[in-house]
């Protein structure tokens, strides 16, 4: 096996030496430089002499409690992924130290091979993609649990296509399951939006009138709202139906946007309108995993009459762009949703998606002035001249978007 510095590095404490040396049997081929040892002794040389990634332990070990050692790799090496790999998987110690963010992951013994090697591979690549961000972030990050996967759902639509390829029976077979779904998809289809004159009664006529794009974002933004804010508790300032109405007015606002923009660029429409949808994501993740900061900043904007950008930044060292954008970027989203959520509030530091993530940043504004749901953000901004004048914007105009939004998102949001 050639070993070089950029090799991922791992680090595997068990007090069995049969177990280490299955582990190493097991991972033998893949590229990776991983360090075996029994003692948590052992365990903080090869921590202090090497720039470890990832820590694999067990609890019960000779010299120290598991708990504690994970706690200790927290402290003096917070950027690094820690699990455990434990036959007491459902003791309540070991969930509670998921819980707070000591351990990200825990693999219960007697693990399944293939299983094993895929959740290595996930954290290592979360590990990667941390270290793009700053030590802060990483330090972030890494007090949550490993981040979750793509949705079920979006996952088998995408599978439905290959290539320039579409196999809609059965995508549409996968859609019917979920009524929610199903009925969202065929509102939008039926909208004025989408320029649809005849009745659209089937998902396979929805997905042939909203194109691959839509239905595929549609199911995400869907999945994400169902999975990342599924069990989001109360939160002060933050109502979860509005912030959908929010997200789907700036979808909507965004696709007009660009279609007064470039009235023939009906893919550019439609990347706008999935942008738009997603553009608040970030928002979800902080007030799924950092809800008591969360909470704070929303509260603390309001108090200042200043940004929540500002204060998110203030209280966790991040916004829910940066938040948005890793998530997005974990779930490997095309990289125009990644630089929308990115930069929606500065559309001009990036050179790339210009117009896009300029409808979003309007967008986004707009559907705010407009009192179409709310976001937590409550310090109204004004758009600034140069992309009031992209996009052709004065009062008449205005109202014209604000009427168009308000007939298409209302049979959807109540
Ligand atoms: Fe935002
Ligand atoms: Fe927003």
């Amino acid at each position: 096996m050639q070993m070089n510095n950029m090799m991922p590095k791992i680090l595997f404490t068990d007090a069995e030496r049969e177990t280490l040396d299955s582990l190493q049997d097991l991972l033998i081929d893949e590229n990776w430089d991983c360090y075996y040892v029994s003692s948590v002794g052992e365990a903080l040389e090869v921590l202090h002499a090497k720039e470890i990634d990832l820590v694999v332990t067990d609890v019960t070990l000779p010299d120290m409690d598991g708990v504690e050692f994970v706690s200790e790799i927290r402290n003096r090496y917070p950027s690094t992924i820690r699990m455990f790999l434990t036959s007491f998987s459902k003791q309540e110690n070991i969930i509670k130290a998921l819980a707070e963010g000591l351990t990200q992951h825990i693999i219960p013994k007697p693990w399944i091979d293939q299983e094993l090697k895929e959740i290595i591979h996930s954290a290592l690549r979360q590990s990667t993609q941390q270290k793009k961000h700053s030590p802060e972030f990483q330090v972030l990050i890494n007090s949550i649990p490993l981040l979750p996967a793509l949705p079920e759902s979006y996952s088998n639509v995408r599978s439905c296509i290959v290539g320039d390829e579409v196999d809609i029976e059965t995508m549409a077979n996968y859609i019917n399951q979920d009524v929610a779904i199903s009925s969202a998809l065929l509102h939008w289809a039926n909208s004025a939006l989408f320029g649809q004159r005849f009745q659209v009664d089937t998902i396979k006529k929805a997905i042939i009138v909203l194109g691959t794009d839509i239905v595929e974002n549609l199911i995400l933004s869907e999945s994400v709202n169902r999975i990342i804010a599924g069990k989001l508790p109360h939160i002060k300032g933050f109502d979860f139906g509005k912030f959908k109405k929010h997200s789907m007015a700036t979808a909507v606002i965004s696709r007009l946007l660009l279609k007064s923009l470039l009235p023939t660029d009906s893919d550019q429409h439609d990347r706008a309108f999935v942008a738009g949808l997603l553009h608040d994501m970030g928002k979800l993740v902080a007030a799924t995993y950092f809800t008591a900061q969360f909470e704070k900043a929303i509260e603390l904007a309001k108090r200042r009459r200043c940004p929540l950008t500002e204060t998110e930044k203030e209280i966790y060292a991040t916004d829910h762009a940066e938040l948005g954008s890793f998530l997005a970027e974990w779930w490997n989203l095309p990289p125009f949703i990644i630089s929308v959520i990115s930069c929606h509030h500065q559309p001009s530091s990036t050179p790339i998606e210009q117009d896009i993530i300029a409808a979003a940043y309007v967008a986004n504004l707009l559907s705010y002035q407009f009192h179409f749901g709310s976001n937590g953000d409550t310090c109204l901004r004004e758009i600034s001249a140069e992309y009031r004048e992209k996009f052709y914007l004065n009062e008449e105009a205005n109202e014209i978007l604000r009427n168009q939004t308000e007939d298409t998102i209302r049979a959807l949001v109540r």
